[in-house]
C-alpha cells in the first residue's frame, strides 16, 4: 500500500482494479475493489460476520440507511439489494472508497439510491432507521468514539445501529463505553472472535 493507510482521502497507491465476490442472504455479488481500500481483496471476515449475524433491513424499510465507512460499499450494496425502496448513505473519508461504491451500486441496479459522500457533504437533516457500520477501530479510540458520537444521534427515534468490533480490538470496552453515553446496547452474536453490537436509544 506504499504507506498509504485505508483512511487515506485521496490514496496514492496505483488501483490496480479487480473483483470481489461473496454471497450475503443467498444473493451473489461481484463487486468492483482495488488497491487503496480497506480489505480489497476479499469481503472482511468482520463484515462477513456483521451481515450474517445481525438482522438485514426488510423489503419494507425505507430508510434512509446509512453505512459509516463504506470502503468499496459491501455494506451498502446488501442494503441497498435487500432493502429495495431505502435511500443508503455511504461515507467515507477515502475518496477511491467512495468512487467503488457509486460504481458497485450502479452494478447492482442501485445508482439512483445510494449516495456514496464524504463525512462533510451529507445534508445536516437526514436521519436513520438504521445505521451500519464497521467502524475504522485504526484511527485510534478518541476518533473513533467522536465518528459514533456524530452519527449515532442520527438514529431515528426507534432506529437501530449495527456495528461488528473485533474483541481483541476493543470489541468489548466500546459496548461498555457506548452504555455509559447512555446507549442500549446488546451483543446481538459474537463469531470468529467478532462481536455484533444492537444499538438503540
Ligand atoms: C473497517 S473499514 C470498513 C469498510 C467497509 N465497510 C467494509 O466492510 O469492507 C472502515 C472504513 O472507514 C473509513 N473511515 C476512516 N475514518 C473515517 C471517518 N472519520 N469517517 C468515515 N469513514 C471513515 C475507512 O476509510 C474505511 O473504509
Amino acid at each position: 500500500m506504499t504507506g498509504d493507510h485505508y483512511f487515506t482521502a485521496e490514496p496514492a497507491t496505483p488501483a490496480r482494479p479487480r473483483e470481489v465476490e461473496f454471497t450475503v442472504a443467498g444473493r451473489d455479488y461481484a463487486l468492483a475493489s482495488a488497491s487503496g481500500v480497506f480489505s480489497a481483496d476479499r469481503l472482511d471476515p468482520g463484515t462477513a460476520v456483521l451481515l450474517r449475524k445481525a438482522d438485514l433491513p426488510g423489503a419494507d424499510v425505507a430508510g434512509p440507511l446509512l453505512d459509516i465507512g463504506c470502503g468499496f460499499g459491501p455494506i451498502t450494496c446488501v442494503l441497498a439489494t435487500v432493502a429495495p425502496a431505502a435511500t443508503v448513505w455511504a461515507v467515507d473519508v477515502n475518496e477511491r472508497a467512495r468512487a467503488l461504491t457509486t460504481a458497485n451500486a450502479a452494478r447492482i441496479g442501485a445508482a439512483d439510491r445510494v449516495r456514496a459522500v464524504a463525512p462533510d457533504d451529507l445534508p445536516a437533516g437526514v436521519t436513520f432507521a438504521q445505521i451500519w457500520s464497521n467502524p475504522p477501530i485504526h484511527i485510534g479510540k478518541a476518533e473513533l468514539h467522536e465518528l459514533l458520537l456524530r452519527w449515532l444521534p442520527r438514529l431515528t427515534p426507534d432506529g437501530v445501529a449495527w456495528l461488528v468490533v473485533a474483541r481483541h480490538l476493543g470489541g468489548d470496552s466500546l459496548h461498555r463505553w457506548l452504555v455509559e453515553q447512555g446507549w442500549q446496547v446488546e451483543r446481538h452474536a459474537s463469531q470468529k472472535g467478532y462481536r455484533v453490537l444492537r444499538v438503540t436509544r
